[in-house]
């Protein structure tokens, strides 16, 4: 059986920007609560939203978004969205901001005041409802494809980091203009685009019937890996961030189809308290390690994406694909591993188990048991 569901809307383009006064008109958004972090704010980003919309309009900003999103940052949110009669959300950010925007659109129209309960991995996803606050995402850099996507991940209170989704979680506007991105500097580039290329890969392995997604998902692999190294190695690359803004959309428009282990070991991994890793770059160090991990699952699919990426015939095999994703990290500058992240090996177990309850270890090709799951971080783990 196959669920196949393609909904957003989006406006794509440089200038993209421009169309959002209209787009407000159109959701009936009158008193939209910004939900965003200090970075884009620091980054003069807000300023040029803030001119594209209505001068007087009312508008209360959030900017307290943690670069992993969590509960208490979701109360704080929701209270501002509450006391001052907010009618939507624009989330303006890479993840955080638009994960964080689903879990306050979410609890701002649902009951109880806990997150945990509508997790994916505790059944929450029957729960959500039409009723979610409209949200309209605004992303400013290329990787998570939130702005089209059914998820957020959020660290509960209960310290697990876990993902809420749904179809009525998903943005009523994608409003993406590259524009936005063509100041993000090298390392949040090649980490937010090794998210992307990671979404396009897991998706593309994923063992679900998904044609579509599949489909979609080489094509992004295709512009990611193109233009990745353009991108970090010149910052105001226009086609390059056109390409990487495109691809990371079809990332997240694909990666319905299910993800895999290596976002299953991310996810746990970017919960480690007082490390604060980067969620696409941690993406990035396990790729390698994963597919080769995967290759026995995979059928042909390892020499289908050599191919899109580049890779000459007779490298098209899982140590090759894994090289050449190991060879791209270090031409942009992904740390040579764990080790170079600060991970220490006391944390492997807790990570294993986290990935075994993780939300996409369910939709990996082959389900890794906690001690492959430990060897995972183990090849990954670097000199
Ligand atoms: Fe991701």
């Amino acid at each position: 059986m196959a669920l196949i569901t393609y909904l957003t809307r989006i406006q794509f383009d440089f200038g993209a920007l421009k169309l959002l006064d209209a787009e407000l008109q159109l959701l009936g958004m009158r008193r939209p609560l910004v939900i965003t972090d200090k970075g884009v704010i620091a980054a003069g980003i807000w300023d040029k939203v803030k001119a594209s919309l209505p001068g007087n309009m009312p508008v209360t900003v959030y900017d307290g978004t943690p670069e992993n999103p969590t509960e208490p940052a979701m109360r704080d949110a929701l209270a501002l969205y509450m006391s001052e009669g907010c009618d939507g959300i624009i989330a303006i950010g890479g993840g955080s901001p638009m994960d964080l925007a689903k879990a306050v659109g979410l609890m701002a129209t649902h009951p109880g005041d806990s997150l945990q309960p509508y997790a994916m991995v505790e059944g929450g996803t029957a729960k959500i409802t039409p009723k979610v606050a409209p949200i309209v995402a605004i992303p400013t850099t290329s990787g998570t494809g939130s702005e089209v996507s059914r998820g957020g991940v959020i660290i509960m209170d209960s310290g697990r980091k876990l993902a809420i989704g749904s179809p009525n979680l998903i943005p009523r506007l994608a409003l993406v203009d590259p524009e936005l991105t063509l100041g993000l500097p090298p390392h949040l580039t090649a980490g937010t685009g090794m998210d992307a290329i990671a979404h396009c890969m897991e998706t593309f392995m994923a063992p679900s019937v998904n044609p579509p997604a599949e489909a979609i998902a080489l094509d992004g692999l295709d512009k990611a890996w193109r233009h990745l190294e353009r991108a970090v190695r010149t910052g105001g690359d226009r086609e390059a961030r056109w390409n990487l803004a495109m691809a990371a959309m079809e990332g997240a428009m694909c990666f319905q189809k299910g993800l895999g282990a290596v976002h299953a070991l991310s996810h746990p991994s970017g919960a480690l308290k007082g490390l604060r890793l980067h969620h696409g770059t941690l993406n990035a160090v396990y790729m390698p390690a994963v597919i080769r991990y995967n290759a026995p699952a995979v059928g042909d699919k390892i020499a289908r994406m050599a191919q899109v990426i580049g890779l000459p015939e007779r490298e098209a095999t899982a140590e090759g694909l894994a090289d050449a994703v190991a060879a791209m990290n270090e031409r942009i500058g992904i740390p040579a591993g764990l080790k170079a992240m600060g991970v220490p090996e006391s944390a492997f177990l807790t990570v294993a188990e986290g990935a075994l309850g993780d939300h996409c270890h369910l939709t990996t090709p082959r389900q890794p048991t906690k001690a492959e799951y430990i060897g995972l971080m183990e090849a990954s783990y670097g000199a």
